[in-house]
């Protein structure tokens, strides 16, 4: 029988919460397995609320009991537990490959801690292989995505079917394919201060520990 490498992360990780912790709920498939833990955990009697980092998120918990509050009802949150696309040892992160990176860093930069779940196929020695997400509002788009391939990347209008992809927030998301990022904190701030940009996926100081499920069955814990 084959492990499920991202249900073996994501259900460590749900051992670090306790009785009586707002814990922020990722999105993605590795989240997928941690949040139907905390289900679990639920029904048995774990007393936990928790905010969502989607509407596929939010739906998943609310079918499973999850106590849900308003952003508004509370001012932080204890833990946020959420996948990644790519991360390296110094735990700088690519966000974003399901689209909710925006929310994600709002929740996960609320949060006293972040723990990222990933299968090893995951972590790298550098950053950029997989694409950059970077959500831009619809507005003018053309010219966002012309001042973000001035980086030095190509980047791609992420698309739908027939349509172009929107995020819960109603914007775009443009895919910039830079193979390789060497000074992620400094492309952090670039792309940031780029008119047009929302947000994009570079985690960077924002999780606190890594939890890697590997094929052998074992966990890796970076932290
Ligand atoms: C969602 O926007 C993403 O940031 C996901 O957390 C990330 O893409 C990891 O997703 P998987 O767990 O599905 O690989």
């Amino acid at each position: 029988m084959s492990i499920n490498v991202k249900q073996l992360a994501a259900e460590k990780a749900v051992e670090y919460v306790e009785d009586g912790m707002k814990v922020g709920l990722g999105t993605g498939s590795t989240a997928y397995w941690a949040i139907r833990k905390l289900g679990e955990r639920v029904s048995e009697g774990l007393k936990i609320t928790a905010v969502a980092t989607s509407r596929a998120s939010e739906e998943q918990a609310r079918e499973l009991g999850i106590p849900l509050v308003a952003f508004g009802d509370i001012d932080s949150l204890d833990l946020t537990i959420d996948g990644a696309d790519e991360l390296d040892s110094s735990l700088q992160l690519i966000k974003g490959g399901g689209g909710a990176l925006l929310r994600e860093k709002i929740v996960a930069s609320n949060s006293t801690r972040m723990i990222v779940i990933a299968d090893e196929g995951k972590v790298v020695d550098t950053l950029g292989k997989f694409p950059l997400p970077v959500e831009i509002v619809p507005f003018a788009w053309e010219w966002t995505v012309a001042e973000l391939a001035k980086l030095g990347c190509q980047p791609e209008l992420r698309r739908s079917g027939e349509e172009l992809y929107k995020t819960d927030n109603g914007n775009y998301i443009a895919d910039c394919r830079f193979e390789a990022i060497e000074a992620a904190p400094k492309l952090a701030l670039t792309i940031q201060n780029i008119p047009g940009v929302v947000d994009h996926g570079l985690f960077i100081g924002i999780a606190a520990m890594a939890i890697v499920g590997k094929l052998d069955g074992s966990i890796e814990i970076i932290e």
